[in-house]
């Protein structure tokens, strides 16, 4: 059977737990494919509200396997807190696999973190300080630690004291930070962590591939979104990995040919945690609005979300290097009370308009946005279940972000539960 992906067309935080966890009632496996606990979900079920980090949306269904792939840096004294809170709640992770190949996140990925967007002052990042970007570097240049050396004390000693032969010291003498102790690290990691994770650790390239081969149906869960990611976002003010669509063929380790469906999550207007261009922010009363209404701050780190009319420019693009096939469009809700909503439809940059994404980052510096004024409907959507429940003024808004898009949007949010969305077209 086909893979269906999912992924976000802005910084991030659309929304896309809510729907991942819609689709996986149709769904046998769900994976995870970049990423780490840089990732915040927050799901609503039956009035209890669930904050994933790592453990794919997924495992909130009981006939869902959930799958950690080889793309994600994990750090599994997180992991671990992460399925003792969800047994607490009483979600089972037993059938939870995490992929062998997926590297580590240690201690030192973190105090680098830390350290290095203190050393960038005022250009820094912003970034989640979860030790995502030093993970991944490691992992490029080779002197990563990945989750199956968990299971192997003689290698995962070895492979900590070459490592730390070079952050030590780049800690204490660059950084003036204390250096970390590789026994201690190793004793602490192999003792807590390996025996516990043990029966999760798995070939998950195989797994999925049973499941495709079989007929199941798997989703593939971005986390992040387009403009996070290494290579399409705004660099440098990006995560380190590949959130877009192409990236989950690599972080789960299967071809594209095996995808034919790719849902781009896309929240009625736009935010964005730390720093970076964002042409259409508002640093007014409607941005405060979207805040206070929209609940925009981050899952994890509980930094305020900057907030933006919707970017049509920037979903073009996300449309074309994801080949998103529909739109899942998320708090609709959040517009109810603004008249009128405005539509970024192209840039004005240096008296020339542009209507795709400029490639040069001081363009999208420079960006002005050209905006389309739609009237607001000033109607409380939070329990319309029906497209044809909708006022007129909302069905023209979605449709208008289906036309500048070029795709149909399939899904409609219109409140945080579980059940709180409409379908406005049958799935392509
Ligand atoms: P990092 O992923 O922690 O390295 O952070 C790099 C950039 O990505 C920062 O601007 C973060 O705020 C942003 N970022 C990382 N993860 C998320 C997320 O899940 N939602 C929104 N922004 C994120």
């Amino acid at each position: 059977m086909p893979a269906t992906v999912v992924v976000g067309t802005q910084w991030g935080d659309e929304g896309k737990g809510k729907f991942t966890d819609l689709l996986a009632r149709d769904m046998d496996m769900v994976v995870r494919y970049q990423g780490g606990h840089n990732a915040g979900h927050t799901l609503v079920v039956e009035g209890r509200t669930f904050k994933l980090q790592l453990v794919p949306s997924g495992v909130l269904s009981p006939h869902v396997t959930p799958i950690i792939g080889n793309g994600v840096v994990v750090d599994p004294l997180v992991l671990i807190a992460e399925m003792d809170q969800l047994a607490a709640g009483g979600i089972d992770c037993g059938r939870l696999r995490v992929s062998g190949n997926a590297h580590l996140i240690l201690p030192y990925h973190q105090a680098l973190d830390v350290v290095t967007e203190r050393h960038l002052g005022r250009n820094k990042l912003g970034t989640t300080k979860r030790g995502i970007g030093p993970a991944y570097a490691d992992k490029a240049a080779r002197v990563g630690l990945r989750v199956q050396d968990l299971l192997d004390p003689k290698i995962f000693r070895e492979k900590l004291g070459v490592v730390l032969h070079e952050k030590n010291p780049l800690l204490a003498k660059v950084y003036n930070r204390l250096p970390f102790d590789p026994e201690a690290m190793a004793q602490q990691y192999l003792e807590e962590c390996g025996p516990r994770l043990a029966p999760h650790i798995a070939d998950t390239v195989g797994l999925i591939h049973d499941a495709l081969d079989t007929g199941g149906n798997v989703l593939l869960e971005g986390a992040q979104a387009t403009f996070l990611d290494l290579d399409h976002g705004t660099y440098p003010f990006v995560t380190s990995s590949n959130p877009v669509a192409g990236g989950a063929c690599v972080g789960a380790g299967i071809g594209p040919r095996h995808i034919d469906r790719v849902i781009g999550v896309t929240k009625a207007y736009v935010t964005r945690v730390g720093s970076g261009p964002f042409p259409c922010e508002l640093t007014d009363e409607i941005g405060d609005h979207l805040v206070d209404v929209g609940h925009e701050y981050g899952t994890n780190t509980k930094r305020r979300r900057r907030c933006g009319w919707l970017d049509t420019v920037m979903l073009r693009h996300a449309v074309r290097v994801n080949s998103l096939s529909d739109l899942a469009i998320t708090k609709l809700d959040v517009l109810d009370d603004l008249d009128p909503i405005r539509v970024c439809v192209a840039y004005d940059i240096d008296g020339e308009r542009h209507h795709s994404l400029p490639y040069h980052q001081s363009d999208i510096h420079r960006a002005v946005p050209v905006y389309e004024d739609l009237p607001g409907w000033r109607t409380d959507l939070t329990g319309v279940s029906d497209r044809s429940e909708l006022p007129r003024q909302a069905d023209d808004y979605l449709r208008f972000i289906e036309e500048q898009a070029g795709v149909p949007a399939s899904l409609v949010g219109v409140g945080p539960g579980r059940d709180q969305f409409l379908t406005y077209r049958p799935a392509p």
